[in-house]
């Protein structure tokens, strides 16, 4: 009883760690050798960048947090390690948003709900259509964080350190839930998935 009790606490600390930002990374934040000079223009647009971002990996921890609570053992465990990058993921756009002298999302409460309960829903769908979800989301994530790059100055080495470092861990997420046997989703369901993406990204770039 106390058990899962101590598992309940521990994923309510998580959401709300998540949601207010102040979570702490395992390994450091990725920067390049020296900070790079931004004009005011360049560091409020990476500002606005990072928020998306940050929304992102909050939408992302309740992503696994909700297929975790849903889904097999076997799953929760093989995708532990994918677990914890996320966790980095979060707190690093947390902390390069601050260096940025920006805010994380007003609305990531709203964004964290929303995805604890598709990932709940998708972990109950059973361990192929859960392990689908999760690769066509982190495929997403890739390619959104690609955007990124291409709008991002070229100047800020800093903010791209960190989106690069995200991008190649998403992709080996979407390999690892591949691996473990994914399924693919149908068109629609991608496509889905992309507009409440865009409704996400566009919302949280400016509030
Ligand atoms: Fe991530
Ligand atoms: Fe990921």
């Amino acid at each position: 009883m106390s058990t899962s009790i101590d598992k309940f606490i521990v994923e309510i600390d998580k959401a709300v760690r998540a949601v207010a930002g102040v979570s702490e990374a395992a390994r450091p934040m990725p920067r390049s050798a020296e900070e790079p000079a931004l004009g005011e223009t360049e560091r409020r647009h990476a500002a606005a960048l990072m928020r998306v971002n940050h929304c992102g990996e909050v939408c992302a921890q309740a992503l696994y947090q909700g297929q975790a609570l849903a889904s097999s053992g076997r799953i929760r465990d093989a995708l532990a390690r994918a677990a914890r990058e996320e966790g980095d993921h979060l707190a690093w756009s947390a902390q390069r948003i601050r260096e940025l002298g920006g805010r994380t999302s007003a609305l990531n409460p709203l964004w964290y709900a929303g995805s604890l309960a598709l990932g709940y829903a998708a972990g109950k769908l059973g361990d192929a259509w859960n392990l689908g979800f999760l690769a066509e989301t982190e495929k997403q994530v890739e390619q959104h964080l690609q955007g990124h790059l291409d709008r991002l100055s070229p100047s800020d080495a800093t903010t791209r350190a960190v989106i690069e470092t995200m991008q190649r861990e998403e992709a080996g997420h979407a390999r690892t839930a591949e691996a473990l046997g994914a399924r693919e989703l149908p068109a629609p369901a991608k496509c889905a998935m992309r507009a409440l993406a865009r409704v996400m990204t566009t919302i949280s770039y400016r509030l």
